[in-house]
């Protein structure tokens, strides 16, 4: 019989009959059979397994809360039974040393604004579900609360500061309350530092790298009675497996890559969430699939910048390979968000003409017009390049629908570099922007850039872009009157119970009437009779 256990610190793992050696003799072996079988085959991923190990390290901190167990168990042995099988080895057994008690709690408020942040909040409430927590909508109700915090711009910090500040009630009125900060402001030096001394009623702090540490932390608030702050700086690795509560159950996000590593000088994600690292496509594909037999229409592949999937881990197979490989499940519905320009290639062009299954439409940061503005934001691509690839998709793909992300106010950015913007805004006539001022973010390259650009002028050209973009994406939005359109429904309108609401394939949110009760997941068709800049109404149709 083999023996697969977990002792001491760190991942000490071994794979050596049982009783035929002196337990140090054992871990020694093992140490060594491991990294000679392992390391080779998992490179960068080796995380998969120490991650998921380490959970068991018999001197961390605290064990797991009753009920995670069960599920660490089934994960730890499907990802031994993958290696031993890889190496053409047989997991007969595996044991693994744990002590058990726990408690039920109740969780959790996110404040979320950047996809990635919105799917670790899945897997966060896979864990807390998993030890036994529920959900509320109410602070008052709560036990735990977790802020899910984005940095990406000042106003999401503020935001999140002043929710935390918000909180401090809820503490005074029962002191047994965990307040837990997490995500993107918690790899942030200073904002910790900040929360640390300003914010004393805030329970606990982890990063966006060690979510799979949640049980321990939060058991360590509960036992020590004590402040708890753990925040691992970038580390190299994808953690697979962590469970997930997915918001819902007709419409996913399948992350396909961590982190990023185009580093735009104005950018703090490539500092809170590191380096880019790419999932295994064999994860990835098994989760579609997984999803595909859940019944699930539609499926978002996610990543910081999708179109350089893959560089950090394969010499031959890209985007393009993955984009093509996910059509092939025939999800109904396949999206795909973030896209680069620079790294936008002909051959993705070619898959997304060639699968329907896969929406027409694609969000494509443009950030600045000026060749020279974009130069200083790192973006590697000019105003040439970024309209010629917009071409190519549009003689490819006619029907489809493109959002851009601009920033306006960029360090030293003049009227006529800003008017570039406009050019092409008019050029390209976008169905929708998501603009921003731009916000020094420390730590950037960009924040050491003077910036001589007046607040009130960066507003002026906030309302100047907006006020030219709605009109011609409205003016767009024409070809949909009286036209039949489908709509993956989401539910009930969230103003008026009585009308549905969903998303085109075109991304165009529809709101409707309909004489059937439909279900979020319904696929249906809907002649719109009335077109407006960012929806479409009409009438389902049959
Ligand atoms: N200031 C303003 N906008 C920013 N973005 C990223 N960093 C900043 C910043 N420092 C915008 C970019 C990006 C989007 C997610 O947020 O447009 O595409
Ligand atoms: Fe930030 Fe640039 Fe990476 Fe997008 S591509 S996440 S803007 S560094």
């Amino acid at each position: 019989m083999y023996c697969l256990c977990a002792v001491g610190s760190g991942v000490i793992y071994f794979i050596i009959p049982k009783g035929s050696l002196e337990k140090p003799m054992r871990v020694m072996l093992g140490v060594f059979l491991l990294s000679v079988l392992i390391t080779p085959v998992f490179k960068n991923q080796i995380g998969d397994l120490s991650s998921v190990l380490g959970l068991f390290d018999e001197n961390s901190v605290q064990p797991p809360p009753d009920g995670i167990l069960s599920h660490y168990e089934e994960n730890i042995k499907a990802t031994v039974a993958g290696l031993l099988d890889k190496n053409g080895l047989e997991c007969k057994k595996v044991e693994i040393f744990m002590d058990i008690d726990g408690d039920n709690y109740i969780y959790i408020k996110r404040i979320v604004l950047m996809l990635a942040n919105e799917k670790d909040s899945e897997n966060i409430a896979g864990f807390l579900e998993q030890i036994g927590y529920q959900a509320t909508k109410d602070y008052g109700e709560a036990d735990l609360i977790i802020l899910n915090s984005c940095a990406v711009r000042k106003s999401a910090e503020d935001k999140v500061l002043g929710e935390i500040g918000a909180l401090k009630k809820y503490k005074r009125n029962k002191p047994e309350l965990i307040i837990a900060l997490c995500g993107c402001m918690a790899q942030e030096e200073a904002m910790v530092n900040l929360v640390i001394n300003k914010y004393r009623h805030v329970d606990l702090i982890f990063g966006t790298h060690n979510i799979n540490r949640l049980p321990w932390l939060l058991k360590r608030c509960y036992k020590e009675k004590s402040r708890v702050v753990e925040v691992y700086s970038t580390k190299a690795e994808v953690i697979e497996g962590l469970p997930d509560i997915k918001m819902n159950k007709h419409k996913a996000w399948i992350n396909i890559a961590y982190g990023c590593d185009k580093f735009c000088s104005y950018c703090i994600v490539p500092f809170t969430r590191g380096k880019q690292r790419s999932r295994y496509k064999e994860f990835i594909l098994k989760e579609i699939d997984d999803c595909k037999s859940q019944s699930y229409k539609e499926l978002t592949l996610l990543g910081q910048n999708v179109n350089s999937y893959g560089k950090d881990l394969y010499e031959n197979y890209g985007f393009a390979d993955l984009l093509a490989a996910a059509a092939e499940s025939q999800i109904p519905r396949l999206r795909f968000v973030t896209s680069h320009p620079w790294d936008f290639n002909q051959e993705m062009i070619d898959v997304m003409k060639r699968y329907d299954n896969i929406m027409p439409y694609l969000h494509l940061p443009l950030q600045s017009g000026d060749d020279e503005i974009l130069k200083k934001m790192g973006r590697r691509y000019s105003q040439e390049d970024y309209l010629s690839l917009f071409d190519r998709l549009k003689t490819a793909l006619p029907n489809l629908s493109f959002s851009t992300d601009i920033i306006v106010g960029f360090p030293g950015e003049e009227e006529k570099q800003f008017l570039n913007t406009i050019k092409v805004v008019e050029y390209c006539r976008f169905d929708n922007i998501f603009s921003f001022i731009y916000s020094p973010r420390v730590g950037t390259p960009a924040a050491l850039l003077a910036d001589e650009v007046s607040l009130s002028v960066k507003k002026q050209r906030l309302k100047y872009l907006n006020d030219t973009f709605k009109p011609l994406a409205l003016a767009n939005a024409q070809k949909y009157q009286d036209q039949e359109v489908e709509v993956l429904v989401d539910g009930p309108s969230k103003t008026k119970p009585e009308i549905y609401s969903g998303y085109s394939p075109a991304n165009k949110v529809v709101n409707f009437s309909s004489e059937n009760p439909l279900k979020p997941g319904d696929l249906v068709k809907v002649r719109v009779d009335k077109v407006k800049t960012f929806t479409l109404e009409g009438k389902e149709v049959f």
